[in-house]
């Protein structure tokens, strides 16, 4: 918001001089960055990120756009990767809770963008353990050459687009400061067709991830948030397999894979007190991360007209790429 764009560097605010840009979501400006648009901030961190990142070959980075399931796939990649530190197990003592019980996946999950590279600051990446598990909305183009050019792999979970906007229509006016007015469906529908939302457009995003993952299937990872929740342990052994952390026989015959996904399970962590009552992302409440989950729900918001609308918008940009909904 503007008081944040006070606080950003003498660089950064040159550069948002130059860039196009147009009326908010939850901030007053958006501005088109890099072939995006972002908040003040966020470019002030992209810039950053893409100045000073190092990444190791280890590394993981989840790729999404907003609201299409970032917590979640936060939540099953770390209690994949983590499963030998943290094993999974469903009756835990007090003493040695999951980490996911007790914190938000965002916490365990760091943003590049939000938590690492904000504030002007550089971060200390020394305490983190290997491997590294990122968070990050920046689409495929403006990722740190180190993360494209090392063997750190991508993964990208994807969500439909009428489900996406609805959920972000939603979240926005729940966090949005008071001191910018409520964004009505109608506006809101007309800015995200128009690719003016936060990492938007929608389009470009998903296409930047998903050409990648067709040229480097061992470098990007695509899922989409249907399929994940239609058969969420089909996809979670794809999804350990791919990042060299594939379930063995004997994890798979005592049910490992189950466990990790009623761990991670909407229902499970939306009921937790850390999820109830506590805060992650500044002042941004844990509770809104979780609302409904559903796969459909926007048949409860968007008009005919506009589901008509936006189903021409999506065939017309992504046709011929293979991507679909
Ligand atoms: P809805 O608003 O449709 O309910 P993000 O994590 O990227 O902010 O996405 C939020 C969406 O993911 C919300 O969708 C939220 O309810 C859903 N979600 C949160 N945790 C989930 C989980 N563990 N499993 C499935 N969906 C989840």
């Amino acid at each position: 918001d503007d008081k944040e764009e006070t606080n950003l560097s003498d660089e950064c605010k040159e550069m948002l001089l130059s860039l196009p840009r147009e009326k908010g979501w939850r901030t007053t400006f958006l501005y088109e960055f890099q072939g995006f648009w972002c908040q003040p901030t966020e470019i002030q961190a992209i810039m950053s990120f893409q100045k000073h990142f190092q990444a190791c070959d280890t590394d993981v980075v989840l790729a999404t756009i907003p609201k299409s399931g970032t917590t979640w796939l936060k939540a099953l990649a770390f209690a994949i990767v983590n499963r030998n530190r943290f094993p999974i197990n469903n009756d835990y003592k007090n003493h040695d809770l999951h980490p996911l019980l007790t914190s938000n996946p965002h916490d365990l999950v760091p943003f590049l963008e939000y938590k690492l590279y904000s504030k002007n600051q550089l971060p200390d990446l020394s305490k983190l353990g290997h491997p590294r598990i990122f968070g990050t909305h920046i689409p495929f183009p403006s990722l740190a050459n180190s993360v494209k050019k090392s063997n750190s792999k991508i993964v990208y979970l994807c969500r439909n687009p009428f489900d996406t906007f609805v959920s972000s229509w939603i979240y926005i006016n729940k966090i949005r400061p008071t001191s910018l007015p409520e964004l009505t469906l109608d506006e809101a529908f007309d800015r995200y067709c128009k690719g003016i939302i936060g990492f938007g457009p929608f389009w470009e995003h998903m296409l930047g991830y998903w050409k990648e993952s067709i040229e480097k299937p061992n470098k990007v990872l695509f899922l989409k948030y249907e399929d994940l929740k239609d058969d969420t342990c089909f996809h979670l052994k794809r999804l350990a397999k791919f990042l060299d952390s594939a379930f063995s026989f004997e994890e798979e015959r005592d049910g490992v894979i189950e466990k990790i996904v009623k761990l991670c399970s909407f229902e499970n962590l939306k009921e937790l007190e850390v999820n109830k009552n506590g805060r992650s992302i500044k002042h941004f409440e844990n509770k809104n991360l979780f609302r409904k989950a559903e796969v459909g729900d926007w048949v409860n918001y968007l008009s005919p007209k506009m589901a008509d609308k936006l189903s021409k918008l999506v065939d017309e940009k992504l046709r011929g790429s293979g991507l679909k909904f």
